[in-house]
């Protein structure tokens, strides 16, 4: 069983605290991916439970177990890294097997474990080749394969594809979701592209300067962010954030926007509060009724197929529109628009804190 615990876990690095205090709890076969931006800790973090980094304060379990002293190969944990750290001189196969012949493991084993992953990971025909003489997809195959070779109870990726170019990303990307369906093992998965943690994980834990910001399933945090910082961190294009003020009057709660009212179930704030109100790209659209939200000239637009982004200033400022291919749109064109009411987000403009609730319950 491999339920990873962290329990009020630290980092300093010197006076510098990297990590304060982080409680999470990971089950047995669930897919984690941390993301956060730039120095947010999610390296570090992975590295305390890889076993690489000293712990500072805190309990890491693994299982029922304290391993904060626990040396890395003791761990039953394999790593793998964004620069692959293949050996150059040794073949695939031998890279394969490597960490096995280090650990005794029989020739005929060993044959029968890198065949297997080998075959697992497609690379069956690459194991007498070189690093050198791979493409990086191949080689991001070749570090898969030392890692799942040793059957692990858990897999950590410190952004295993970032190396890699757009389309061979999302490749690997489903690759990385197929072996983690057929082997079922508990799996965090370290990266700053919020597109690939979505589309990977069970559960998302959003990081910034050593802390949990928000954490839930993908859905959840993109419909329902606690602040304005998850709220643009998470989807692309990112939420649109219009400047507002809140008004409370018997019949309910209002935001203002340039002269838009626009009603909520009930916001947690003072008459005349400043806030941003959230609308994601697909929150506003052609309006069909006589009378529009407001009505914005197209300043730039993109056909992208599946849909059409038009950039609009919209409340004095520029926002992206997702419409249908279907609808008609050029350049410079007079759009009628408006919000969908039921996917609106207010966020304290001091705190960026969520403060409305539910307007669609
Ligand atoms: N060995 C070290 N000594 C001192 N400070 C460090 C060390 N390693 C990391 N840090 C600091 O700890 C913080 C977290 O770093 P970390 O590498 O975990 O970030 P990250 O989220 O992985 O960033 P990135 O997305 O750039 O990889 C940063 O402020 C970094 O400067
Ligand atoms: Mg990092």
């Amino acid at each position: 069983m491999a339920t990873i615990t962290l329990d009020k876990i630290e980092k300093n690095y010197g006076a510098v605290k990297a990590i304060h205090g982080i409680d999470l709890e990971i089950k047995d076969g669930e897919f984690v991916a941390l993301v956060g931006p730039s120095g947010c800790g999610k390296s570090t973090l992975l590295r305390m439970v890889a076993g690489l980094e000293d712990i500072t304060g805190g309990r890491l379990l693994i299982g029922d177990k304290v391993v904060n002293s626990v040396e890395p190969r003791d761990r039953d944990i394999a790593m793998v890294f964004q620069d692959y750290a293949l050996y150059p001189h040794m073949s695939v196969a031998d890279n394969i097997g490597f960490g096995l012949k280090m650990r005794k493991v029989s020739e005929a084993d060993r044959k029968s474990l890198i065949a297997e992953a080998a075959q697992m990971l497609q690379i069956e025909k690459l194991l007498d080749r070189r690093p050198a003489e791979l493409s990086g997809g191949q080689r991001q195959r070749v570090a898969m394969g030392r890692a799942i070779v040793r059957r692990p109870s858990a897999f950590l990726f410190d952004e295993p594809l970032s190396n890699l170019d757009a389309k061979l990303r999302v490749e690997m990307r489903t690759e990385i979701k197929r072996l983690h369906g057929l082997l079922g093992r508990t799996t965090i998965y370290v990266t700053h592209d919020q597109v690939e943690a979505l589309t990977l994980a069970d559960r998302v834990v959003i990081l910034k300067d050593g802390r949990i910001l928000q954490e839930g399933p993908p859905l959840t945090l993109y419909e329902r962010p606690a602040t304005r910082f998850v709220a643009e961190f998470i989807g692309s294009p990112q939420m649109n954030m219009f400047d507002g003020v809140v008004r409370q009057a018997a019949e309910g709660s209002f935001v203002e926007i340039d002269g838009l009212r626009l009603p909520f179930k009930r916001i947690d704030a003072q008459d005349g509060q400043k806030v941003h109100l959230g609308a994601r790209p697909e929150a506003i659209g052609l309006c069909l009724a006589e009378v529009s939200d407001f009505v914005s000239q197209v300043e730039v637009f993109e056909p992208l197929g599946s849909d059409t982004m038009v950039s609009a200033r919209i409340a004095g400022a520029m926002a992206v529109v997702r419409l249908s291919p279907e609808d008609p749109v050029a350049r410079g064109m007079d759009l009628p628009l408006q919000f969908d009411r039921m996917k609106l987000h207010v966020f304290d403009a001091a705190t960026g804190d969520r403060i409305e609730t539910d307007s669609t319950s």
